[in-house]
């Protein structure tokens, strides 16, 4: 890999699990135990190419919508891969965040996103961004809920708001953009997935299912990446 084409936040839709598990005959939750397995390999190799920013979408505001039995399961998966991989994150000076409002999870799924949150709070290796109940236009909603307090407060001048201050009352304040956006399993969507965030983001669409997803497939779509040209709107 040419280092100097490494982006600097990398941002993946996990798409397929369900889809995976159904080829196999297995239950959805089966695939989600297989994308878990996956995304472990990526957040190592993640660490290994130098990237600073890794964001995944682990579950969204709509995701609320499927069978409760389902949407359990994930968050004990979670809870496992937590208890699993915490030491080992931390040991690669991992620092964990969460992107939404995860205290809206069961709670114990919340007690262990605590104390990932909390071990690798210092840690300065690769910042691994996990977006929990997360859905971009809520994220933009309740920025722009907070901003209109603050002018009504007085804080802040209605002409003097950037898109720099914007960005300031997102979840995602003081992480770059993401310059690589990786989506899998042939869906070509955003699904509410960082929307403000990938304005000017490279899209990467994979036709493997996740739990298919290999840091092979993963360096070749940061291959892609470096391949191409941005302008940001300008001209090179
Ligand atoms: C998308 O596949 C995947 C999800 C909604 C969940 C992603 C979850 C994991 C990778 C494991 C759990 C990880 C965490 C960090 C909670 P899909 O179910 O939409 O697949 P389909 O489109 O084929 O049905």
């Amino acid at each position: 890999m040419d280092h100097l084409k490494i982006p600097c936040h990398v941002a993946i839709v996990m798409d397929g699990n369900g889809r995976w598990a159904k080829k196999r005959n297995l239950p959805r939750l089966a695939g989600h135990n297989a994308g878990m397995k996956a995304l472990k390999e990526i957040v190592k190799r993640s660490s290994t190419l130098g990237i600073k920013h890794l964001t995944v979408y682990a579950f969204s505001t709509e995701n609320w919508k499927r069978p409760s039995d389902e949407v359990a399961g994930i968050f004990k998966i979670l809870v496992h891969y937590v208890d699993r991989e915490l030491a080992e994150l931390h040991e690669n000076n991992v620092k964990v965040s969460v992107l939404g409002d995860y205290r809206k999870l069961p709670e114990d799924a919340v007690a262990k996103l605590e104390e990932a949150l909390e071990r690798t709070k210092n840690n300065t290796g690769l910042q691994f961004h996990i977006a929990l109940n997360y859905g971009s236009r809520d994220e933009i909603l309740q920025a722009a809920v907070a901003i209109a307090k603050d002018a009504v407060a007085g804080k802040l001048e209605p002409e003097e708001l950037t898109e720099e201050i914007i960005s300031q009352y997102l979840f995602t304040k003081d992480i770059p953009d993401p310059d690589l956006v990786i989506r899998t399993s042939g869906e070509k969507r955003l699904s509410n997935f960082l929307l403000w965030q990938s304005a000017y983001s490279e899209f990467v669409f994979c036709d493997a299912y996740w739990p298919d997803f290999t840091p092979e497939l993963y360096e070749e779509a940061i291959a892609e990446y470096a391949g191409r040209v941005r302008r940001f709107g300008g001209v090179k």
